[in-house]
């Protein structure tokens, strides 16, 4: 079955960016995009494409030239549906904040929801493919409810027929586009071979095929779960031996360079930091740990679950650092946060390190000028549960800091966040922040300064001759 028209359900990071690739280098295919979110829809609609709902480099440039051509975002959930050779299924699941395994399972109510959605208005054979990440069998309950709309053979021309595959996606937010042009892999799996073939013609235009993958159902649904554990337990495992590192007086970018070379650990995913954010791993570990004790596996529920502990103690650690140094208070004290988003290059803040550690600082009663060259402040308010104030443009401070209240504002500029303030925290790599003049930052502060590089970015020599006191994570030395 050769696919002609597609749909996506879902205009999220993966929705967007996935299908926009599809389309544009499958021109002959149709791209149908679409989500109940009337605003998101617009704003991938929006002439200026500055304004598209993700940011992603290089995301601009692939929807300008398919948008309207083979690409369309649309409302129109249940037209796209009927239209469609293949339905993809691209919606959030995230974890379940109450019932049967609240904050553990993942909720699947918009997954399921899709699928009664596509049983209802599908036309013909449909292919339907979980992009989603889920849990593994839950393509057993979406063919469960597909089966039950199909028609009974023989009845009428074109009976309504499905098949399901799962397909799940590996990008890493900011470099999606390439990650999606040049794949490590395609991963397809079924139990129909036709309808894998189809999928893989459709990923076959542009991916070689010894990549594209095929397995069955179960162990493509449970890769990409094991996928995202794997690379947490890096960052957990580099991030615990940091700490060991600032007691013993290693250097963890030392001790990472050393064990990266071995090529059977490899360099990657050793970056040590402020822990890992995201709106996957947390969520797709946290998942993988209940699925482990339904399976009556509590030793190894115990041992992914401990990934996540280590990243929330990094994450507290890293925050009371800064309080210890700084006399062990920052009550009303002014503290610049550079970087909001949980890694460069997106606007995403989903589990940002920056919400815990900014969180924690607001608790002791510090005063945080939050800078981030992509984050809108509405989200980083929606983040910290606290609304914005705007400090006094003559005394430079806000009335809750003289309570002792935490309270927070934007800044526009680097140097307008570190005006007036003891301390900088680097909590996200933008690349900006790599090339600041320290000289002339450190005349803005009020001494004694300090900078906590818990993203390894900016060159020590420079900001200690700058006369600031320099920390970074994983430094013994210091
Ligand atoms: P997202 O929240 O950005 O987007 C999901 C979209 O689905 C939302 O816009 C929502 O309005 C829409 N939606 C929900 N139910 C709907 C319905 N019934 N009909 C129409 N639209 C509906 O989520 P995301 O980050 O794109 O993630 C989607 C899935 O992909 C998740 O399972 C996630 O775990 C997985 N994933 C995410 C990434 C990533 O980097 N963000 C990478 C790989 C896999
Ligand atoms: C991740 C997976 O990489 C991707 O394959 C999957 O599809 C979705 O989840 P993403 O969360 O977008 O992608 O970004 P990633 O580059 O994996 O970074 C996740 C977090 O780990 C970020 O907060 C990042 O700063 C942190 N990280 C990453 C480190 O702290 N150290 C590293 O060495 C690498």
């Amino acid at each position: 079955m050769t696919i002609r028209r597609i749909c996506c359900i879902g205009a999220g990071y993966v929705g967007g960016p996935t299908m926009a690739v599809i389309a544009d280098r499958c021109p002959d295919v149709q791209v149908i995009v679409v989500d109940l979110n009337d605003q998101r829809i617009a704003a991938w609609n929006d002439a200026d494409l500055g304004r598209l709902p993700v940011y992603e480099p290089g995301l601009d440039a692939v929807v300008g030239r398919a948008r309207g051509r083979n690409l369309f975002f649309s409302t129109d959930v249940d037209g796209a549906i009927g239209e469609a050779d293949m339905v993809f299924i691209s919606v959030n699941t995230p974890t379940k904040v109450k019932g049967l395994g609240a904050g553990q399972a993942s909720d699947l109510r918009w997954v399921e929801a899709c699928a009664r959605q596509v049983a209802k208005a599908a036309t013909g054979h449909t292919i339907v493919v979980e992009k989603s990440t889920l849990p593994v069998r839950t393509a057993e309950a979406i063919k469960t409810i597909l089966e039950a709309a199909q028609d009974p053979p023989g009845n009428g021309d074109v009976p309504r027929t499905f098949s399901v595959l799962s397909n799940p996606e590996f990008l890493a937010e900011g470099t999606a586009i390439r990650d999606l042009e040049t794949p490590d892999r395609v991963l397809i799996g079924g139990e129909d071979e036709r309808s894998i073939q189809s999928l893989a013609a459709v990923y076959g235009q542009w991916v070689p095929d010894d990549r594209i993958l095929r397995t069955n159902l179960w162990s493509s649904e449970l890769s990409k779960l094991t996928a995202n554990a794997f690379l947490a337990q890096r960052i957990s495992s580099i991030n615990s031996v940091a700490a060991l590192c600032e007691s013993t007086g290693a250097d963890v970018r030392e001790v990472a360079r050393a064990i990266g070379t071995d090529s059977r650990i490899g360099p990657k995913f050793l970056q040590s930091g402020p822990g890992f954010g995201g709106s996957c791993f947390q969520k797709d570990i946290l998942n993988l740990v209940y699925l482990c004790r339904h399976f009556g596996l509590p030793e190894v529920a115990d041992y992914w679950e401990s990934v996540v502990h280590l990243n929330t103690w990094q994450q507290h650690r890293i925050s009371r650092l800064v309080v210890q140094r700084l006399f062990g208070t920052v009550t009303g004290k002014r503290l610049a946060i550079l970087g909001f988003a949980f890694k460069a290059d997106t606007n995403d803040t989903r589990e940002a390190p920056a919400i815990r550690i900014s969180r924690d600082l607001l608790e002791e009663g510090a005063q945080l000028a939050i800078h981030d060259p992509k984050v809108e402040p509405s989200q980083i308010s929606r983040d910290l549960r606290l609304e914005s104030v705007v400090p006094d443009p003559e005394t430079g401070t806000t009335s809750q800091a003289l309570s002792g209240q935490g309270s927070w504002w934007t800044a526009g500029s680097v140097e307008q966040a570190v005006a007036g303030a003891d301390a900088v925290l680097i909590l996200t790599e933008w690349t900006l922040y790599r090339h600041l003049d320290w000289k002339d930052l450190a005349q803005r502060m009020r001494r004694p300064a300090w900078v906590f590089d818990a993203r390894s970015v900016v060159d020590r020599a420079e900001v200690q001759s700058a006369g600031l006191t320099y920390w970074r994570v994983g430094d013994g030395a210091q």
